[in-house]
């Protein structure tokens, strides 16, 4: 069946967010529209359920919304990867580099075993910058990871192309 909603219909384009010359994608709008957002959900549960995961990472903090109700669908648990400093008890850091300096992301030791199978979801894959880096921490502490999932895909960025594992994204923009 051909679902009607338009997901990205609820997404909001600001201009000049957070600096002049940049094109922001409000996920805000999206969120607020309940059977919008259901859909986001479900397309993403649809896509994620067949790739078998024990577990939905979510990055801080916007890949969190998008984690959480798609684990709670395929019934499968939920772990956070967060920036520095967030996260109680013993952690496994991994530091990678951004335009101007370096930036850390963090994931408690415990939260994923050896070899279990799981996918990453974030809202918008841009550059690829944050995905990779969470990527990189999920292999450092053994997970299998078998995909990498968005709701917003920028493609003119290129982002897939900095990450070696399949790439999902529910809606995309060539412009
Ligand atoms: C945004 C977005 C992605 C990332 C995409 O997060 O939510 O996580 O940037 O950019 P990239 O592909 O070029 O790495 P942001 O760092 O703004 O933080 P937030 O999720 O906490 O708002
Ligand atoms: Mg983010």
């Amino acid at each position: 069946m051909t679902d009607p909603i338009l997901i990205k219909d609820h997404i909001r384009q600001i201009p000049d967010f957070p600096k002049p010359g940049i094109l922001f994608y409000d996920i805000s709008t999206l969120l607020a529209h309940g059977p919008a957002w259901r859909a986001t959900v479900d397309r993403l549960a649809d896509a994620i359920g067949k790739m078998r995961p024990d577990k939905l990472i979510g990055i801080e903090s916007r890949g969190f919304l998008v984690a959480a109700p798609v684990a709670y669908r395929l019934g499968c648990g939920f772990v956070m990867v967060r920036k520095r400093g967030k996260l109680p008890g013993s952690v496994i850091p991994h530091s990678y580099e951004l335009e101007y300096g370096t930036d850390t992301v963090e994931i408690q030791t415990d939260a994923v075993k050896p070899h279990e199978r799981v996918v990453v979801l974030d809202d918008l894959l841009a550059t690829g910058g944050t995905m990779r880096a969470a990527i990189e921490l999920l292999r450092k502490v053994g997970a299998d990871v078998v995909a990498a999932a968005f709701v917003i895909e920028l493609n003119f960025l290129g982002g897939r192309h900095r990450l070696d594992v399949p790439v999902t994204s529910i809606v995309s923009y060539d412009h």
